[in-house]
C-alpha cells in the first residue's frame, strides 16, 4: 500500500508518522537520474495534489516550486505560494493506466515541471540527493488520499467555535475599534464568533505584548467580549524585535536560541518590528522556549492564534541592506542606460526574501550547524509544530485554534492554514474554490482563504460571491489589507442580504462540523473534486468550478461579476436548494447533465446527492448557542449521520456520530 524509497541521507522532517522500511528495490514508475525524477504521461494523465498552489485542480500543465514563499501577488505565472506540499496523485485509470500517489519528502526547493518543458514528461528535480519518496497505492483516488493520511497522520482538530463567522482586518487599532466592530455585526443582527487582532494590538510589534493604551485591561477584555459570544484572536509574528529590554528577545539571545550567521551571531533581519531576529524552531530547546511564551495570552483568555510571516518573510538583512547602499552610491555616478537603470531601480526590492539571505543563516539540529536554504520549507511548520505542542503541553484536552501563513506536510497535524493574502479580485474566488481539495488531499482540512480578499478593495457584489463560498470553507473569515475600504458585512448596503448567507453558514453548521469530524477522524477529504467522486465519469475530470463538500453536497459558487448565475454539471440526479432573499428554502430536482442555474448575488445555491440528505438548524448569534433540536433534514434520504460532541476538548471519536431521522 505505501511504499518508502530513500536516497542518500534526507534530513529529519517529521512529516510522516508511520514507521516504514524502505525498501530495496527501484523506485517504480519514475526513471531518476541526476537528481530528477521522470514519469511519462499519457495524453489522458491527470495530475492533482500540490495544496496550496495557483492553476487548476489538474496540475498538469505549469511548472511549481515546493518553496515556501511570501508572495502577496498570486497570479497563475507564480510557482510558489506559501506552502510546500509535495504529495501528487497521477490518475490515468480511465486509460487502463497508472493511478498512484507520491510524497516526496524534502525540506528544500523541489520543482515540479507537469508537462511544461514537455507535455507528456512530469519531472520532479531536487538540489541535493538525499530525499525519501513514498509511493501510495489506493484503488481509487480517495482511497490513495486516505492511506497517504495513515502516513501522514490524523489532520488537526479545530475548536468548534472557530466554525463559526470570523472578522478580521489588518488591524482594528484600539480596543474600541473591536467594540465598534461587534456592535455593528450586534446591530445588523449577523451572527460572530471571533474578530482577529493583526500585528498593531502589540507593542511596537513585539510579539506576546500588548500595547497597554490601545488595549488597556487586556486580560478583563478579553472576557469581556468572550461574554459578549466573541472570540479574539491574536497574530503571533515569526520575527522577534531585537531590542534591549525586550525579555523575549532578551531570553532568546542569552539562550542561543536564534538562527545564527555562519559565525555565530544571531542573524539579523528586518520584518514589520524594525531589525528582528528568527527564533530557531529546529532546535529544540528554542521552540519549547518560544511556544511556551504563547500562554502568557492564554493565560489572559485567548483560544486562538495565527502564526504569520513564517515562511520565514524577510524584507531585508543588515546583510542585504549594507550591499544595497554601495550598489546604489555606484549609480549615481553613471549615465543610467536600459540595463543599469532596471538594475538600480530594482536594488532595493530585491532585498526582499533574498535567496542571498536564505543561504546565510543556520539552524542548530540537535548540535548541527544546517543551512536554513537545505530546510527552508520546514520553518513555518515547525513554528505550527511546537506551538500546538505547547498549548498540549500546557493543556491536555483543549483545543486551540491555530493556523498558519507558510506549511509543510507534517504541519497539518498542528494546525489549518489560510491562503494569504489573495485580490479583492473575482479570479480569486475561483482560485480558493481550486486550492481547497488540492489541500484536502494534502491533509489541511481547517483552511480557507481571506474572504473578500486581502489586498485592494472589495465592492458588494465581490464579497456577497465570496461568503457564498466561505460558507462551505471550514475557517470563514473576512480579512483585508491596510488602506483597503472597509470589508466588514455592515459596511455595505442593504447589510440584510449578508446576514442571509452568514446566517445560512450557522444553520449549516451541524452538516460541516459532522463532515468536518467524519473526513477528519476517518482520514478523508472535506472537500473533494468531482472526479473524485465520480471516477468513471469522463465529464467529471474536466470541472474545476464546482466542488464536493462533505458526503451529500457539490457546490458551484459563481465567480464572475455581473452574472446572474453559472452553467453547472450535475453528474447525477440531484435536489438542487436553493437558499431564497427571504431565507426559506426550496428543493427542487434537478437531472444529470449541463444546466444554467440562475444565482441571485442574495441566494445560495447547491446540491444534495441522490439518497442522500443533510441536517439544517436555526442560526445563532455564535456557534456555541446554535440550538440541535431546530434541526430539519433536507434532500431525498431520511436519516443523516450526525457528528456532536463537546467542540472543546480533545474527547473526538467516530462514536460521537448518531444516526437522525427526518
Ligand atoms: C501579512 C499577512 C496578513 C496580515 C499582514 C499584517 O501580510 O499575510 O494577513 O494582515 O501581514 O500582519
Amino acid at each position: 500500500m505505501i511504499k518508502k524509497f530513500v536516497f542518500n541521507n534526507p534530513f529529519k522532517t517529521y512529516a510522516t508518522v508511520l514507521d516504514i522500511e524502505s525498501c530495496t528495490d527501484t523506485l517504480p514508475y519514475f526513471e531518476y537520474s541526476k537528481r530528477k525524477f521522470t514519469y511519462k504521461m499519457s495524453d489522458t494523465t491527470c495530475v492533482y495534489g500540490l495544496g496550496e498552489a495557483v492553476r487548476g485542480i489538474n496540475k498538469r500543465g505549469w511548472i511549481y516550486e515546493g518553496y515556501c514563499s511570501d508572495d502577496p501577488s498570486h497570479t497563475e505565472d507564480k510557482r510558489s505560494l506559501y506552502g510546500a506540499h509535495n504529495f501528487l496523485i497521477i490518475d490515468d485509470k480511465q486509460n487502463d493506466g497508472n493511478l498512484f500517489g507520491v510524497f516526496f519528502d524534502y525540506p528544500a526547493r523541489i520543482t515540479f515541471d507537469i508537462g511544461y518543458s514537455n507535455p507528456s514528461i512530469l519531472e520532479v528535480s531536487i538540489e541535493k540527493d538525499d530525499i525519501a519518496v513514498y509511493i501510495i497505492e489506493g484503488n481509487t483516488k480517495r482511497e490513495i488520499v486516505r492511506n497517504f493520511r495513515k502516513l501522514i497522520g490524523m489532520s488537526y482538530v479545530a475548536p468548534k467555535w472557530a466554525f463559526g463567522y470570523m472578522q478580521s482586518r489588518w488591524s482594528y487599532f484600539t480596543k474600541d475599534d473591536v467594540i465598534r466592530i461587534a456592535d455593528d455585526y450586534e446591530e445588523s443582527d449577523i451572527p460572530l464568533d471571533a474578530i482577529f487582532l493583526d500585528i498593531d494590538y502589540m507593542e511596537r510589534f513585539k510579539d506576546f505584548t500588548i500595547h497597554d493604551e490601545r488595549f488597556p485591561d487586556f486580560e478583563q477584555f478579553v472576557d469581556y467580549m468572550k461574554r459578549r459570544g466573541i472570540r479574539l484572536v491574536p497574530i503571533i509574528d515569526a520575527a522577534v524585535k531585537v531590542e534591549d529590554d525586550y525579555d523575549v528577545y532578551e531570553e532568546g539571545r542569552k539562550n542561543g536560541y536564534f538562527c545564527k550567521d555562519k559565525d555565530g551571531n544571531d542573524y539579523v533581519v528586518g520584518v514589520w518590528p524594525g531589525r528582528a531576529v528568527f527564533p530557531d524552531f529546529l532546535n529544540k530547546d528554542a521552540g519549547k522556549w518560544f511556544s511556551d511564551k504563547y500562554k502568557i495570552l492564554t493565560d489572559m483568555g485567548i483560544e486562538g492564534f495565527w502564526n504569520d510571516m513564517n515562511e520565514p518573510a524577510i524584507f531585508y538583512s543588515d546583510k542585504g541592506l549594507d550591499k544595497a547602499f554601495s550598489q546604489i552610491e555606484k549609480y549615481r555616478e553613471i549615465s543610467l542606460d536600459a540595463n543599469t537603470f532596471f538594475d538600480c531601480r530594482d536594488v532595493f526590492p530585491r532585498l526582499s526574501n533574498s535567496q542571498d539571505d536564505y543561504n546565510s543563516f543556520y539552524h542548530n539540529v540537535d548540535g548541527k550547524q544546517i543551512k536554513h536554504n537545505d530546510v527552508h520549507n520546514l520553518y513555518g511548520y515547525f513554528m505550527t509544530k511546537t506551538a500546538q505542542e505547547g498549548f498540549m503541553r500546557n493543556n491536555p484536552d483543549k483545543r486551540t485554534l491555530l493556523f498558519s501563513r507558510a506549511s509543510y506536510i507534517g504541519a497539518h497535524r498542528y494546525g489549518g492554514i489560510w491562503t494569504g493574502d489573495n485580490h479583492s479580485w473575482w479570479s480569486h474566488i475561483l482560485l480558493c474554490l481550486k486550492q481547497m481539495p488540492s489541500l484536502n488531499m494534502c491533509g489541511f482540512v481547517y483552511s480557507g482563504c481571506d474572504l473578500g480578499g486581502f489586498n485592494g478593495n472589495c465592492t458588494r457584489d465581490l464579497l456577497l460571491r465570496y461568503l457564498s463560498l466561505g460558507i462551505f470553507t471550514p475557517l470563514m473569515r473576512n480579512h483585508s489589507a491596510c488602506g483597503t475600504k472597509d470589508q466588514e458585512c455592515f459596511a455595505y448596503s442593504d447589510v440584510k442580504d449578508f446576514k442571509n448567507i452568514i446566517d445560512f453558514r450557522y444553520r449549516l453548521i451541524p452538516y460541516i462540523y459532522s463532515e468536518y469530524m467524519k473526513a477528519v477522524l476517518n482520514d478523508d477529504m472535506y472537500i473533494r473534486p468531482l472526479s473524485f467522486d465520480y471516477e468513471n465519469d469522463e465529464m467529471a475530470k474536466n470541472i474545476e468550478d464546482q466542488v464536493m463538500v462533505g458526503q451529500s453536497i457539490m457546490i458551484a459558487p459563481v465567480y464572475t461579476q455581473n452574472a446572474d448565475g453559472r452553467y453547472v454539471y450535475i453528474p447525477e440526479n440531484m435536489t438542487q436548494v436553493r437558499l431564497n432573499a427571504d431565507s426559506t428554502i426550496t428543493q427542487t430536482k434537478i437531472e444529470k447533465g449541463h444546466h444554467y442555474v440562475n444565482v441571485p448575488l442574495n441566494e445560495i445555491v447547491f446540491f444534495i446527492k441522490e439518497n442522500h440528505c443533510i441536517p439544517l438548524c436555526d442560526s445563532a448569534k455564535n456557534v456555541d448557542s446554535i440550538d440541535y433540536s431546530t434541526i430539519k433534514l433536507i434532500g431525498d434520504a431520511d436519516t443523516y449521520e450526525l457528528y456532536t460532541d463537546d467542540g472543546i476538548t480533545t474527547q473526538y471519536s467516530l462514536d460521537n456520530i448518531k444516526t437522525i431521522s427526518k
